[in-house]
């Protein structure tokens, strides 16, 4: 993969100034352009409005400046990605920014986040943008955090035709080989063997066999930090059969686990004193004459027994045996992500993903971790009260409510039962994906709280 990011500018060509302006100080910054220049900027009446660019010639027609409006801080919403705009937008050349940006970590990143491309079935149109590194951003670390991004987006995009368990198992073998872990599969019957009965219920309609990822990495002293993604490939609804418009974007139902593996690759390439964990119940929910049914009652490694009141709620089956697992050694933090509800979007909006932690300390943390890095969550409730929503006449629990309130918080709740040794656990309920395309968040397959996950974790497990 070639980098967005260099840290010095190779000799031939002097990199392109861009110029970082606000409102405020336009006039002190088009002076020190001189005055063709200048003109040039007026002429265009760039006014430094947050996210405005203009490109402006030398006497011959050449680039000799770029200007990046900031506008002013305090009005509206900052957009602290909005250099993420300039890497679709410049022409293929060396940059750097020739004035202090507010925050250069942030903006060394969202450049290479905008520079992302999914160009796995077409050649992109996009130019080669390289910036140097601005001053007072790490490059090796804003490379790694970019390459986890990345990483998590391309396995997303990516149709379910060419990412179903097989593809999805390959990928975190892929990431497991190039940092060392250990990587084990359960798949098919053998997940009934060793007990993981509602993942092969989840799984077994299809042709591509369900299967539990199991990746291991560090040294096995360190404290661990188990996350479970959920990696249903394609979720097709089940017997309960999602309508077309609804089941158009199931590809990107894998997105806890892509979210996940992301998050295991900038742990791993920052080489974070943990010993980390990756679960990933990879499962395609489909259809046919052995497909789990409404009504069904399935037994699950906890040994609580599970009314089935929509096949389409297949997420938190999958994920409450992979739970199970994971709580069995008591992590000392168990992150679990997981495109869940339809719910979650329904409250928050597709930007915004809810967390659920009962761990005051650890919500707290996460909370400022998202607002120091923008990557935005928003913790919502494990609302006990609700529990006798999940109440099921035949068995322990029914994995749905069967009322229409409160859809993300009761399959919050569910998971919840699937805990209880972790010493601190927190459940995200993310969209994985893009709908509009904003700077340095191309349409498509998101990262979605990962990067605060990131900066909480090597903010707690230094190297
Ligand atoms: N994968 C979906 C949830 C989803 C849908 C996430 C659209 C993001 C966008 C999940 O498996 C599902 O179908 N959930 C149902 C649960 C319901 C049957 C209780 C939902 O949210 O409608
Ligand atoms: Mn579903
Ligand atoms: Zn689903």
């Amino acid at each position: 993969m070639t980098h967005s990011l260099v840290d010095r500018p190779r000799a031939k060509a002097a990199p392109v100034a861009i110029w970082p302006l606000r409102p405020s100080d336009l006039e002190a910054g088009l002076a020190a352009l001189g005055p063709g220049q200048a003109a040039w900027a007026r002429t265009n009446r760039f006014a430094a409005r947050q996210g405005e660019t203009l490109l402006v010639p030398d006497g011959q027609g050449a680039l000799a400046c770029v200007l990046l409006g900031l506008g002013n801080g305090d009005a509206g919403a900052p957009d602290r990605l909005v250099a993420g705009k300039l890497p679709g937008l410049l022409p293929e050349g060396i940059y750097r920014f020739a004035g202090p940006v507010p925050e250069p970590r942030l903006t060394a990143l969202a450049w290479a986040l905008g520079a992302y491309r999914f160009d796995r079935y077409h050649k992109s149109a996009g130019a080669d943008c390289r910036l140097v590194t601005p001053d007072g951003a790490d490059g090796p670390e804003v490379r790694l955090i970019a390459d986890g991004v990345a990483l998590a987006r391309d396995l997303i995009n990516t149709p379910s035709n060419d990412m179903g368990p097989d593809e999805l198992e390959a990928a975190a073998a892929r990431l497991a080989r190039g940092h060392k872990a250990k990587i084990v599969v359960i798949k098919g019957n053998d997940l009934l063997k060793r007990n993981f009965p509602m993942i092969h219920a989840v799984g077994r309609a299809s042709p591509r066999a369900p299967r539990l990822i199991d990746m291991a990495w560090g040294r096995t002293g360190d404290p661990k930090v188990t996350l479970v993604g959920k990696g249903v490939c394609f979720d097709t609804g089940g017997l309960n059969i999602k309508p077309g418009n609804s089941m158009a974007l199931m590809k990107k139902d894998m997105g806890g686990a892509a979210n996940v593996l992301g998050l295991a690759s900038m742990i791993m390439a920052a080489r974070l004193k943990v010993r980390l964990r990756v679960l990933i119940p990879a499962v395609e929910n489909s259809i046919s004459g052995n497909a789990f049914r409404p009504g069904d009652v399935l037994a699950s490694r906890k040994g609580i027994t599970v009314e089935i009141g929509n096949t389409d709620a297949e997420g938190r089956l999958v994920l409450g045996d992979a739970l199970a697992l994971a709580d069995e050694e008591s992590p000392e933090l168990l992150i679990d992500m997981a495109t869940l509800t339809g719910a979650a979007r329904v409250a928050l909006g597709p930007d915004l993903p809810p967390f659920y932690t009962d761990d005051e300390p650890l919500a707290a943390a996460i909370a400022a971790k998202a607002q120091a890095v923008a990557d935005p969550v928003w913790r919502m409730p494990l609302w006990s009260p609700y529990d006798t929503m999940l109440e099921s006449r035949i068995a322990d629990v029914n994995h749905i409510s069967d009322g229409a309130f409160a859809g993300s918080i009761t399959a919050a709740l569910f998971l919840r039962r699937f805990v209880d040794k972790a010493r601190a656990w927190a459940h995200f309920d993310i969209f994985a994906w893009t709908p509009k395309a904003r700077p340095g968040r191309p349409f498509g397959g998101e990262a979605q709280a990962i990067r605060a996950l990131h900066a909480l974790i090597a903010e707690r497990y230094p190297r």
